[in-house]
Parts: structure tokens; C-alpha cells; sequence
């Protein structure tokens, strides 16, 4: 772990140009970066997860003119673009067949998953090394890391250099648009409101739920199972050691309680009853819980709007049945 300086930057980009990879801060988790255009970087990526390798990849570049570069913007796409990069926003588009990235990234798809991130330290990297390819950097199905502790306590020697930048201020990973053929769909709740996306493009298309929502004309169906279509948003997922118990207004004595709002709890993720806070807190939270020597993890109630929609889709994959 290093503190996110010049000097850690620059290591970093070495790094990065020789083929290997990094843990990096941005606003939503921590990410683990490799250079997008390396398949051995985007190999050692997967490996160092335990990743699957048909669950694809996010890409992410500097600006909306790198992005048209790798993806076809369509007007709702370019509309939702302007709204909300850089920031927490992940774009699934058609993938530009002469993109040049490393074919694994996608997993043999005609899409490609995109976003301008907004934090400094990984806009620095990116400038330095071109887009970097980054899921979250813990291990596969496990609790998504939001401080450079959890990363190296989640990967540890996996993971040669860990930015540490501090905790990360949304807390939830990007919200999941797909735009193809003019439909916008929602893939994964995330830190920015459905609300607010569809205030910019209109209604969305269901979000997605445990039985994830792909258009399946977009995958060359030689590849993939439908139910392989986007394995990140399987049902168990988010998975801390213990079982999870959802809606605990009280929690009995083995029981580490979430709090939320009026309910205490053991540890509250906003007295004040603000969802922002909350997932900023949450997955350090569900880390925190799951260190405790209490045999389940008992969770308040959130209620389902804005935010709290993206809290609840965390919540009931942590709580979702492993077998
Ligand atoms: O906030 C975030 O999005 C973080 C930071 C590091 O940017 N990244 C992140 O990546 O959450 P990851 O890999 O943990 O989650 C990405 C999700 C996965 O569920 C994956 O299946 C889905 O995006 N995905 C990637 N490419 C896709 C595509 N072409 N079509 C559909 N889903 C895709
Ligand atoms: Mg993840």
C-alpha cells in the first residue's frame, strides 16, 4: 500500500506499460487496473480475481473523445454521456469492431462497458497509460473493497502495488447503463440514481434483477448461456463470511446489526437517515461486520428509492442464497 503521490503515480505507470497491474482509487470502489490494449495484463486481471472469464470487463478512459474511439454512441448515449462523465456512470454500447482492445476484456461480445471515471488519481493513470481495463479489485463474489485496506486484505500478494488514495466518497460501484438500438436499460443499480438516469433519457427498460437483462441479439450466441450473460450480476454476490439477514429492526445477541436511521444497530451507517451516507458506508459496513466474531450479519431496513435501490440490490445479493 502507498499513499496516491506523484511518485507512487509514476511507479505505477511502469507498471502498467510493462504489462502488469494495479490497485487504484476511484470514486465509486477501488479498481484493479491493467492496460486495456495488454492481453497479458487483461489476463493477469482475471487471475488475480479468480474472475470467470466469460464476466466481462469496464473500460475506462479520460474523456467522451477517448470513449468514441472504442464504442458507437447513439443520441441517448451521447445525452447520458454529457449528463453524467466523468463520474460514476458505466456505458454499455457497441463495441467498435478496430477498437484494439484485448479481445478478453469483452469475452467475445458486441458490446463494450465504459466509463469516464472522475477521480484524479486514476484520470492521472489513464493519461500516463492509456484506458485501463478494472473490475473492482476483490476477489470474485466477495464484498467490493472501498479503502486500499480491504484490497489488500481481499487480494494481498496478487496485487504487487495498491494506490491508496483513502475511502472512496460514493461507496457503490458505477450505475450499469446499457444503449443499443435506441433502448436504454438499466444493468446494475449503482451510485447514481435510476431517477436521475431516466430524467436525462426517458424510462428505463426493468432494471436488472437477479435474473440479469441483456439483449441477447448482442451476444454471438456461439459464446454464452443466457445465464452467463452478465455473471456480475448473479444472485450471490457481495458475499461476507456469515449469512446476511435483511429487514432487522433488532438483532439478537450472535447477530452483528447494521443500523440505519432510527434503528441503532451496532454500528450506524446514517443516524441522520441519508442514503448518500449510507452507501458510502456500506460495503466498509458489511467489511467491518464480517471481521466481527458474530455468526450472522443482521441488516436495517432501507427504504427503495434513489440510492437506496442500489443499497437494497448489494444487500439482497449479500443476503442471497451461496448454494
Ligand atoms: O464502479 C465501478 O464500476 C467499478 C470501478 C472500479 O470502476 N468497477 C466495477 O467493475 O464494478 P466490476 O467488474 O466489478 O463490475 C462490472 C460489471 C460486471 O457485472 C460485468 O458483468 C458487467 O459490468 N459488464 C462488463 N462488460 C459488460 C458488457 N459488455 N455487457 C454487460 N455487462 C457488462
Ligand atoms: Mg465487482
Amino acid at each position: 500500500m502507498q499513499p496516491a503521490d506523484t511518485a507512487a503515480v509514476r511507479e505505477a505507470t511502469a507498471i502498467l506499460h510493462a504489462g502488469g497491474i494495479v490497485a487504484v482509487p476511484t470514486e465509486t470502489v477501488y479498481g484493479l487496473a491493467g492496460r486495456a490494449t495488454d492481453p497479458a495484463a487483461v489476463a493477469a486481471i482475471y487471475a488475480a480475481k479468480g474472475r470467470p472469464s466469460h464476466n466481462p470487463l469496464i473500460v475506462h478512459v479520460a474523456s467522451f473523445a477517448a470513449a468514441e474511439k472504442l464504442a458507437i454512441f447513439d443520441a441517448p448515449a451521447r445525452a447520458l454521456a454529457a449528463a453524467f462523465w466523468p463520474g460514476p456512470l458505466t456505458l454499455v454500447l457497441p463495441l467498435r469492431p478496430d477498437a484494439g482492445l484485448a479481445p478478453a476484456i469483452t469475452g467475445g461480445r458486441k458490446t463494450l462497458a465504459l466509463r469516464v471515471p472522475a477521480h484524479p488519481v486514476m484520470q492521472a493513470l489513464i493519461a500516463a497509460a492509456g484506458p485501463l481495463a478494472a473490475p473492482s479489485a476483490n476477489r470474485s463474489s466477495h464484498i467490493s473493497p472501498t479503502t486500499a485496506a480491504h484490497v489488500v486484505a481481499s487480494l494481498g500478494a496478487a496485487v504487487p502495488l495498491v494506490l491508496d488514495a483513502g475511502p472512496c466518497s460514493a461507496g457503490l460501484e458505477s450505475t450499469i447503463v446499457q444503449v443499443t438500438d435506441g433502448v436504454v436499460r438499466l444493468l446494475r443499480p449503482g451510485a447514481i440514481a435510476a431517477e436521475r438516469i431516466a430524467a436525462i433519457a426517458g424510462p428505463l427498460s426493468p432494471p436488472a434483477t437477479a435474473a440479469a437483462v441483456i439483449a441477447p441479439e448482442l451476444i454471438a450466441p456461439e459464446l454464452i448461456a443466457p445465464e452467463l450473460i452478465a455473471p456480475g450480476m448473479m444472485a450471490s454476490h457481495y458475499a461476507p463470511r456469515q449469512p446476511v439477514r435483511l429487514g432487522a429492526l433488532h438483532a439478537a445477541p450472535h447477530e452483528f446489526h447494521i443500523g440505519f436511521g432510527s434503528v441503532a444497530g451496532d454500528l450506524n451507517l446514517s443516524p441522520a437517515g441519508s442514503l448518500a451516507e449510507a452507501a458510502a458506508g456500506l460495503f466498509a459496513a458489511l467489511h467491518h461486520a464480517e471481521a466481527s466474531n458474530r455468526s450472522v450479519i443482521a441488516v436495517a431496513p432501507f427504504p427503495e428509492d434513489g440510492l437506496g435501490a442500489a443499497i437494497n440490490d448489494r444487500l439482497r445479493r449479500a443476503a442471497a442464497d451461496r448454494s
